[in-house]
């Protein structure tokens, strides 16, 4: 089977590399000449882990191929796969105008029949909208070609991508045909190895179901955020809570963490485009409004924590951050937590040693190198620092050599974002700890 993908972001690219991986021969198509020839080279734009080596082990067999031009593709492939980004418009409803772009385009140049898949999240309707881009540009050719459009959300994890499209929970295909639904079930049918189910539905609801997963998990996180707060004023512990109502399995052990707030690229904008959806449509999504609420506040807590413990005067300290990213295993600083911190941290006159095993360089670009001190390692991020602050749970900052650490720190206190820490340990090790629900 031939399939093309658009867009090179993070969705198209792994789609397009798994797809390869069990045997589809497949095109990824960017109109960012630049990034194309990269990956030509096997220079991968993003940081994912495994991702690097499926692409250069698929495009040496040839079974993944990368080009600038959908239309030089278009009549060789049967699906196209529309990955193209959908950034928030100013009033946080998302932008199709790459979606639409990529509909003209197959209406533009198709001469047979095509079935055209959305992958991207876009608002419930959007198919509807792909659908008459391409037949508008049909008709002004004055040609009839039968096509498809489907919906298939994608549900990947930034630094999980790969074992994510690989052995998903479920994948989620909304159709109009039974063509189409033919189709997507064969490209589909390898990963039924790994019993999976392919969940077919209308489109509409394809669409909205992505909408509402991202939205129920960001719910869960504003939620135990708030219930973290809580505990700390009434004497109760949050991991301990946290425990108690996971094993419940109605409610589930996963996405109970509190922290420093959700970010990333999709549960911010998701959130958001859901809201507005609503708005739109003359409802007002009540709940969602309260978890976007929560999650503002979130961003700031470590900070508050910070004022606290130096009586409101920050000027002049030292404060030593670990990790940057949005979370960990990725370099992708979209609305990360850390952006708020270091925002208020300077301003209320710090100084900022930074460590991130990842994201040091895209953190450089959004802020500046001469703001922060990027360290070499998290030693030297601590170094005479009046305290630390973990930001992002990296793997290797769960067992740092807290003997070395002490002697380095000008001030003995660390506050946890994550909660990775045991406060016995720490306290024995004669720090000041806090962590975010005590
Ligand atoms: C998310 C969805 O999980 C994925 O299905 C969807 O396709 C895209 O959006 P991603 O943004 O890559 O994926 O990261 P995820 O691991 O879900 O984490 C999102 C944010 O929530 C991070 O900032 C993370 O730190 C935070 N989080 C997650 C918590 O604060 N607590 C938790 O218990 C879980």
């Amino acid at each position: 089977m031939k399939i093309a993908i658009v867009g090179t972001g993070y969705v198209g690219l792994v789609t397009g590399t798994c797809f390869a991986e069990i045997g589809v021969d497949v095109t990824c198509v960017d109109t960012n000449i630049n990034k194309i020839e990269a990956l030509k080279k096997g220079i991968i734009p993003i940081y994912e882990p495994g991702l690097e080596e499926m692409v250069l082990r698929n495009a040496k067999s040839d079974r993944l191929k990368f080009t600038t031009s959908l239309e030089s593709c278009l009549n060789d492939v049967e699906v196209i796969f529309s990955a193209v980004g959908t950034p928030p418009d100013e009033d946080g409803s998302a932008d199709l105008s790459y979606v639409l772009e990529v509909a003209r385009t197959i209406g533009r140049y198709m001469n047979k029949y095509k079935l055209v898949v959305t992958k991207s999240t876009v608002p419930v309707g959007t198919a509807q909208k792909v659908r008459k881009a391409i037949q508008d540009e049909l008709d002004k050719r004055k040609v009839n070609i039968e096509f498809d459009v489907a919906s298939n959300p994608e549900f990947l994890k930034e630094g999980n991508a790969i074992s994510d499209f690989m052995s998903p929970d479920r994948v989620v295909v909304g159709v109009e045909s039974v063509r189409a639904e033919k189709i997507m079930s064969k490209l589909y049918k390898p990963f039924l190895l790994n019993n999976f189910r392919v969940i077919f539905m209308d489109i509409p609801s394809a669409e909205m179901t992505k909408y509402a997963a991202n939205s129920m998990l960001a719910t869960r996180i504003s939620f135990m955020n708030d219930i973290a707060n809580l505990c700390e004023l009434v004497g109760a512990d949050v991991n301990m809570v946290r425990s108690g109502i996971g094993s419940d399995t109605r409610i589930g052990r996963k996405f109970l963490y509190p922290g420093i707030g959700y970010g990333g690229s999709c549960f911010p904008k998701d959130v958001k485009a859901l809201i507005k959806t609503a708005e739109q449509n003359g409802y007002k999504m009540r709940v969602l409004k309260a978890v976007e609420e929560v999650n503002e506040i979130q961003k700031s807590i470590l900070f508050e924590k910070l004022l606290k413990q130096f009586d409101g005067n920050l000027k002049g300290k030292t404060i030593a951050l670990w990790g940057l990213a949005f979370k960990p295993e990725t370099d992708d600083m979209r609305e990360a937590p850390s952006l708020v911190l270091i925002d208020k941290l300077i301003k209320a006159g710090c100084s900022i040693r930074a460590y991130d095993p990842a994201a040091m360089e895209e953190c450089k670009r959004r802020v500046g190198d001469n703001t922060i001190y990027f360290a070499r390692d998290m030693y030297d991020a601590v170094l005479d620092a009046d305290a630390l602050l973990l930001v992002t749970e990296w793997k290797e900052f769960r067992l740092p050599s807290w003997a070395v650490i002490k002697k380095t720190m000008l001030q003995k206190i660390v506050l946890d974002g994550r909660n990775i820490y045991d406060r016995k340990e720490m306290e024995e090790q004669g720090f000041i700890y806090h962590y975010i629900g005590k």
